[in-house]
């Protein structure tokens, strides 16, 4: 099963809960959070108590996209607030182990994040204790970037190691994902696609969610 994910990073936070609405209505599957911290990554957003509120209002999962120095420590309050996947960089957390090993025991989906310039044989290791693993198609830190065309074949590559090492893991893949890309990015293997300005800088934010979600169905019948 092919899974949506739109990233409220592009929302209009005017009217977050109207457009939070707009996506499940379109067919989202999964809300994805893009959490920063103004030092792992250059830009700040926002944190649990965000995913609090939504969560008070809605029934999809929520996924939590940490990109923030001293994860482990703010993990348990993440679950607190409602994540149903928390996902940190391999770039800075060193002790992988330990801390997929937390969140799976707070009862969170534990996920490994992989940024475009760091080998992905850093993270083979882990695959056989995530719960999913998110290959960065952007470098980290702001919505509406340009896909990186080398993500493709990295995807590919990904796709093979998940599949000899365990099968189970989803591969999810976050930034530049379009419309006019998804069919690639279903054939190179994805299953999870965050997609930010490629919803939430349409006009009818509910519409563009149903065509995409709608595409990813019917490639997923082929
Ligand atoms: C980038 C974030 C992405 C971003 C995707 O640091 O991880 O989730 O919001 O936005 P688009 O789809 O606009 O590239
Ligand atoms: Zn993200």
């Amino acid at each position: 099963m092919k899974l949506l994910a739109p990233s409220i990073l592009s929302a209009d936070f005017w009217r977050l809960g109207e457009q939070v609405e707009a996506i499940v209505r379109g067919g989202a599957d999964i809300i994805h959070f893009d959490v920063m911290d103004g030092h792992f990554v250059p830009n700040i957003t926002f944190g649990p108590v965000l995913l609090e509120s939504i969560k008070r209002h809605c029934h999809l999962p929520l996924d939590a996209h940490l990109m923030i120095e001293n994860a482990d420590k703010y993990i348990p309050e993440f679950v607190k607030a409602g994540a149903d996947w928390i996902s940190v960089h391999i770039e800075n957390n060193p002790h992988i182990h330990r801390t997929l090993q937390l969140i799976k025991g707070l009862g969170a989906k534990a996920g490994v994040v992989i940024n475009p310039g760091t080998s992905l044989y850093v993270i083979e290791e882990a695959l056989y204790y995530a719960d999913f693993v998110l290959l960065m198609s952007v470098n980290p830190g702001f919505g509406g970037q340009k896909f990186i065309e080398r993500s493709l074949d990295r995807l590919r590559k990904l796709r093979q190691m998940v599949n000899s090492i365990n099968p189970n893991i989803l591969i999810e893949i976050d930034g530049g994902i379009k419309e006019d890309n998804v069919s690639d990015l279903v054939r190179a293997g994805a299953d999870v696609f965050v997609i930010g300005s490629g919803i939430f800088s349409y006009e009818d934010v509910e519409e563009q969610t149903r065509r995409i979600k709608k595409k990813l169905i019917s490639l997923e019948a082929v």
